[in-house]
């Protein structure tokens, strides 16, 4: 198996005025293609500090993070942006374009990234019948429900077919039974599709879904389990 992420004693310090805030204290870990990781914690506990360096969207203040066997400390913007095109991000709030249809909203990474236009249209209604809404590809966002959108939003986030997806509190903004279609849909995906997951949740039966949870506390790792 090989490691899609090699965490080595990272730590991030952000400065309050001139107070340090340790919001992780030497955190290592590393994930191989596939799997399915929860990481789990109370507010405050380091999460989405933790998600921002796997997303490649920060920097730690020390240690070593590498994607893909890539070293995110030592990369210039343009080779970050790059990055981070090989990853699925899904967020609590969907982030989808109001003024794109659904189908529009799924096409955009692809034509970022300068996949040609047939391609991105065949890949986009691929995606969305995937996560079972073919039918309302042109549909807008607020013409659909929460669920909905969500699905949209991970259809999108695999667009560019992601080395892996990361999930930050997906089920944070909908009820509980379209929570529970979602994670389906997020299981289906890792089983059948080899997609391989990292879900940040402070939920701790969320957690438990996952193969493997890794329970954050102040900025420390305190278990790493297998469920
Ligand atoms: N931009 C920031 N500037 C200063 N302190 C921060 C910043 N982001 C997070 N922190 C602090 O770092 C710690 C971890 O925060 P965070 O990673 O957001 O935790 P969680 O997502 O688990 O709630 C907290 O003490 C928080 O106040
Ligand atoms: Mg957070």
């Amino acid at each position: 198996m090989t490691a899609i992420i090699e965490a080595i004693n990272l730590r991030k310090t952000y400065m309050m005025g001139k107070v340090p805030v340790e919001a992780l204290c030497g955190v290592s870990f590393s994930v191989e293609a596939g799997d399915f990781i929860s990481i789990l914690g109370p507010s405050g506990s380091g999460k989405s500090t933790m998600l921002n360096l796997i997303g490649a969207l920060d920097k730690p203040t020390s240690g070593t993070m590498l994607i893909d066997g890539v070293n995110v400390g030592k990369l210039n913007d343009a080779r970050l942006s790059e990055l981070r095109l090989k990853i699925g991000f899904v967020f609590q709030s969907f982030n989808l374009i109001p003024r794109l249809s659904a189908k529009a909203n799924v096409e955009l990474p692809m034509s970022v990234a300068d996949m040609n236009k047939a391609r991105c249209s065949k890949r986009a209604i691929k995606l969305l019948e995937i996560v079972g809404l073919k039918e309302r590809m042109n549909h807008k966002p607020t013409e659909l429900s929460g669920g909905q959108q969500q699905r949209v939003a991970i259809a999108r986030a695999l667009a560019n077919n992601p080395r892996f997806l990361l999930l930050d509190e997906p089920t944070g903004n909908v009820d509980s039974k379209t929570a529970h279609e979602i994670m389906s849909l997020v299981h289906r995906l890792n089983k059948e599709n080899g997609v391989s997951i990292i879900m940040v949740t402070h939920d701790q039966e969320l957690a438990r879904t996952a193969r493997r949870t890794i329970k954050m506390f102040d900025g420390e790792i305190q278990s790493d389990m297998v469920n």
